[in-house]
């Protein structure tokens, strides 16, 4: 299944102001793996994963999903398969009501109207969202808009999930349920968090980003448990190794 690879090679990123936003990052993410994408702020974080669909595309080297490099005239094809779920809901939330939000990506690609019943069914009972169907998204917590905003990517069938911030502004309970759903999707999954508890529970591997290059990537135990690396990443441990001898 090499189409389910994600591969950063020698990605380089600019903003048109200059700054190098990303410098020479490569990895690779093999099928079903969970990885959490952590570092302070500022690190390249979003802009990398702006680069998983082509919504930015690199200054030099390339992403891939297994052999297709995303550039301009894959991109459309490449968000069949790569979910990505913006760090704030109201960048995906734009209908009257959150079943049309949810039917939009479907609609698009021109599937018939029974499969996209079918599919918008699916991922809002999936977050407990379908009796909420008719809402508008202005009207829900923040919590019912994350898990509606991931149910607009879920309804798209993705191989590859992506998630920017998933628990931020998020009471205990809705963080909990993220964080349940996370476990529960069996595919590729790339968490963007500095909430690094959560990223404990749902990925095996952590990549450390820090001044836009890899400074770490590896099994998430062994990083999220490393005090000196992650202090010189303004991050601390998890708070379950918090006051606990580490
Ligand atoms: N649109 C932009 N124009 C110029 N610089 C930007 C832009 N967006 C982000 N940056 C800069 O790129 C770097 C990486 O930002 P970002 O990817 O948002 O980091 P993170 O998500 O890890 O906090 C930062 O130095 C940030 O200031
Ligand atoms: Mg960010």
């Amino acid at each position: 299944m090499s189409h389910h690879l994600v591969i950063a090679e020698n990605l380089s990123y600019s903003y048109p102001d200059g700054t190098r936003a990303l410098d020479d990052v490569s990895f690779e993410i093999h099928h079903g793996e969970s990885v959490g994408l952590i570092g302070p702020n500022g690190a390249g974080k979003s802009t990398l994963i702006n680069h998983l669909n082509g919504y930015l595309l690199p200054t030099s080297g390339q992403a891939r999903i297994g052999d297709i490099v995303i550039n301009k005239k894959t991109r459309q094809d490449i968000r069949k398969t790569v979910g990505v779920v913006f760090q704030n809901p109201d960048d995906q939330l734009f209908m009257s009501r959150i079943y049309e939000d949810v039917a939009f990506g479907p609609e698009n690609l021109g599937l018939p109207p029974q499969v996209i019943e079918d599919r918008v069914k699916a991922a809002l009972s999936l977050l407990n969202m379908w009796p909420l169907r008719d809402k508008a998204p202005h009207h829900l917590s923040d919590g019912q808009k994350r898990a509606a905003a991931i149910a607009t990517v879920l309804s798209m069938d993705p191989d590859v999930l992506v998630m920017d911030e998933p628990s931020s502004n998020l009471d205990p309970k809705s963080r909990r349920k993220i964080i349940n759903f996370l476990n529960e999707f069996e595919h590729t999954k790339i968490i963007v968090s500095h909430d690094l508890d959560l990223i404990w529970d749902c990925c095996k591997r952590t990549i450390l980003l820090k001044d836009g290059k890899v400074e770490a990537d590896g099994p998430t135990e062994e990083i999220l448990k490393n005090k000196e690396l992650l202090e010189g990443c303004n991050l601390e441990l998890p708070f379950r190794f918090q006051g606990d001898g580490f």
